[in-house]
C-alpha cells in the first residue's frame, strides 16, 4: 500500500478513505530546504495545494532507487507551482482537482466585485475607526457596466452567468476556448485582449499563470479601461484576481490606483505570499483576502473526496481521471 504525504493540509473525510483503502497519509508540511534534501523520497505520493513548490530540484530529490514519488496531486486548479515537464521525464503523474472548487471561487469573485463598487470593505474599516462616512461611500452599481473576463473556463463562465444575471454585458478573452462556448452564454468572444480593457469597466482574472500571462494585467491596458459604464456613469475602473498571483502588476495597480485610473483593485492572490507587508494594502481603495478562492467546507470536501479517488485509481493500476501528464 502506499505511503502517501500531504503537506498543505486535506479534508478530514478524504484522509478517512485513504486510511480505510489502507493506504498510509502523514499530513506534514516541508520547509524548501527539507524537500531539497530529499524530504519526499520516501512516499510514494505526495499531495499539496499552493505553498508547496514542486521544481526541478525538488522533484529530482524525490526519486530513490526503488522509485520514489510516483503521484503528484495538486488540490485544487493552479499547477504552475509544479514542473509538470520534469515530472512527466520522471514517470510521475500529476492531477488536479479542476471541477470541485469552481462555485467557491465564482462566489468569492461576485463578493470581491460587489464589494468593490460599494465599498463594503472600506465601509467596515472606517465604521470600527468611528468614522460614519454614509456621504463619502457613494457607489456604483454593476447592472449597466461591463465585465471583462480573462480567460473563459468553469470558473469565469460561473462568474459570467452571475454577472449577466446582475445585469452586466460580459466580455472575454479566450484564445484557447472554441468561441461556440461564449456565443451560446450571449458573451462577447476578443481575440485582442486590449479590446477587452478597452470596452470594460470592470475586470476579472480567471486565467493560469503561464510566461504568457505573467503581468498581463500591466499599466499600459489598465490605461485603456474606460472609466465610463456603458450606462454612462463615472463609475471608474475596477480590477479583481481571484485566479493566481503574478497575472496582475501589483506596483502598476498601485500606481493606477493612486492616480486614480484605477477606482479599485481587489486581489485574493498575490506575486508573493504570505502578502504579509504588501505595499497594496496600505491603499485605502484596495481589498484583498488571503488566497481563500477555494476555502469553503463544500469545495474542501469535493477536493479532498476528488483527490482520494485518483490516489486510489493510480495505486490500483488505473490511469487518473484529471492526470495532465
Ligand atoms: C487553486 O488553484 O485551486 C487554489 O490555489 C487552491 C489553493 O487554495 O491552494
Amino acid at each position: 500500500m502506499a505511503r502517501i504525504a500531504v503537506t498543505d493540509g486535506m479534508d478530514e473525510n478524504a484522509v478517512n478513505i485513504l486510511e480505510k483503502y489502507g493506504h498510509e497519509v502523514v499530513l506534514k508540511h516541508y520547509s524548501k530546504e527539507e524537500l531539497l534534501g530529499g524530504a519526499l523520497c520516501d512516499y510514494d505520493a505526495v499531495v499539496i495545494r499552493s505553498a508547496t513548490k514542486l521544481t526541478k530540484p525538488v522533484l529530482l530529490a524525490s526519486i530513490n532507487e526503488k522509485g520514489g514519488v510516483s503521484f503528484i496531486g495538486r488540490a485544487g486548479v493552479g499547477v504552475d507551482n509544479i514542473d509538470i515537464p520534469v515530472a512527466t521525464e520522471n514517470n510521475m503523474v500529476v492531477c488536479n482537482t479542476p471541477r470541485s472548487s469552481t462555485h467557491s471561487v465564482v462566489e468569492l469573485t461576485i463578493g470581491h466585485l460587489l464589494t468593490s463598487c460599494r465599498h463594503i470593505a472600506t465601509g467596515d474599516r472606517l465604521l470600527r475607526e468611528g468614522t460614519w462616512a454614509k456621504k463619502q461611500l457613494k457607489g456604483s452599481e454593476l447592472s449597466g457596466k461591463r465585465l471583462g473576463l480573462i480567460g473563459y473556463g468553469r470558473i469565469a463562465q460561473g462568474v459570467g452567468n452571475v454577472a449577466q444575471s446582475l445585469g452586466m454585458e460580459i466580455h472575454a478573452y479566450d484564445p484557447y476556448l472554441p468561441p461556440k462556448i461564449a456565443s451560446n452564454n450571449n458573451v462577447t468572444l476578443h481575440s485582442d485582449v486590449n479590446a477587452v480593457f478597452s470596452m470594460c469597466t470592470h475586470i476579472s482574472v480567471h486565467c493560469n499563470l503561464t510566461d504568457e500571462t505573467h503581468h498581463l494585467v500591466n499599466e499600459d491596458r489598465l490605461n485603456l479601461m474606460p472609466q465610463i459604464g456603458v450606462d454612462g456613469t463615472h463609475c471608474g475602473n475596477h480590477i479583481v484576481n481571484c485566479a493566481r498571483g503574478g497575472i496582475v502588476d501589483e506596483d502598476a495597480t498601485l500606481s493606477a490606483l493612486e492616480s486614480g485610473k484605477l477606482t479599485s483593485a481587489a486581489l485574493d492572490v498575490f506575486e508573493t505570499e504570505p502578502a504579509i507587508g504588501n505595499q497594496l494594502l496600505n491603499h485605502q481603495n484596495f481589498h484583498g483576502t488571503p488566497h481563500i478562492g477555494a476555502a469553503t467546507m463544500e469545495a474542501q470536501s469535493r477536493i479532498g473526496q476528488e483527490m482520494a479517488a485518483q490516489l486510489i485509481d493510480h495505486f490500483n493500476g488505473q490511469r487518473p481521471h484529471s492526470a495532465l501528464n
